[in-house]
């Protein structure tokens, strides 16, 4: 099954790709850790993006496009896929459907801004393995150190207050428009992810398992 989840940045669109991907057997693919990871190591694509991420602000699509063109001809793709922050504009769902790869669900999970903020604070991050953990409803068995991996636990530079509103600006404006183009195709289902993960989570493999 080919997936794509939608949502504001912090609707949890990681952490429950994370649970789909284990139910299904299926990976996931985010354009957000491929970014940070090229960042992480200098390429030349991070060095583009650096400036972009850093500011909340959208990479350009030409090289969202080109890093979703490559991944999804890898073989681990063949039986599915779950898409975590792609696509993000119209552009890149265009560009998705002409490569000709059918979409089967689309599952938009719903957060209020509000309740955005308050998550993206207290959300840590392993700077090792990229392990996602929450200081309030996601805590790691030692504090500040991944239970994955035993890297440490680092607030996201673009996690800050600022940043974040600055993301949520882009999402309304360039994002938001995705659940009517794929309404249209008559492939979006709309999840609640305001409760807890646990709740979220029914509600997602229940979308998923319809
Ligand atoms: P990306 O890394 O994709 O960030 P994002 O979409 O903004 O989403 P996040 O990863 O911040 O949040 P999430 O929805 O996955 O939530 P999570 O599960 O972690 O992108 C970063 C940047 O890369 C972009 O700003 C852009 O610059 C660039 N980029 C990436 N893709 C791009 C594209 N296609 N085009 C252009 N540019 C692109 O949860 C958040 C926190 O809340 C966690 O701490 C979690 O534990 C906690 N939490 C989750 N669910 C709940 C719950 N139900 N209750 C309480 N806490 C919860």
């Amino acid at each position: 099954m080919n997936i794509i989840l939608l949502g504001a940045p912090g609707a949890g669109k990681g952490t429950q790709a994370e649970v789909i991907s284990d139910r299904l057997g299926i990976p996931t693919i985010s354009t957000g850790n491929i970014i940070r990871e090229a960042l992480k190591t200098g390429t030349e694509m991070g060095l583009k993006a650096k400036s972009y991420m850093e500011a909340g602000q959208l990479v350009p699509d030409e090289v969202v496009i080109g890093i979703i063109k490559e991944r999804l001809a890898k073989d681990d793709c063949q039986n599915g896929f779950i898409l975590d922050g792609f696509p993000r504009t119209i552009p890149q769902a265009e560009a998705l459907d002409k490569m000709g790869i059918a979409i089967d669900k689309v599952i938009d999970i719903e957060v209020t801004d509000e309740a955005i903020v308050k998550r993206m604070s207290g959300r840590r991050v392993c700077e090792k393995c990229g392990a996602s953990y929450h200081m309030e409803y996601k805590l790691p068995q030692k504090d500040g150190v991944c239970d994955k991996c035993a890297g440490t636990l680092v607030q996201r530079k673009d996690d800050h207050p600022d940043t974040v509103k600055a993301r949520l600006e882009v999402y309304h404006k360039e994002t938001e428009p995705l659940k009517d183009y794929y309404e249209k195709q008559n492939k979006l289902s709309v999840v609640e992810g305001q409760d807890t993960v646990e709740h979220t989570t029914a509600l997602i493999l229940e979308t998923v398992e319809a």
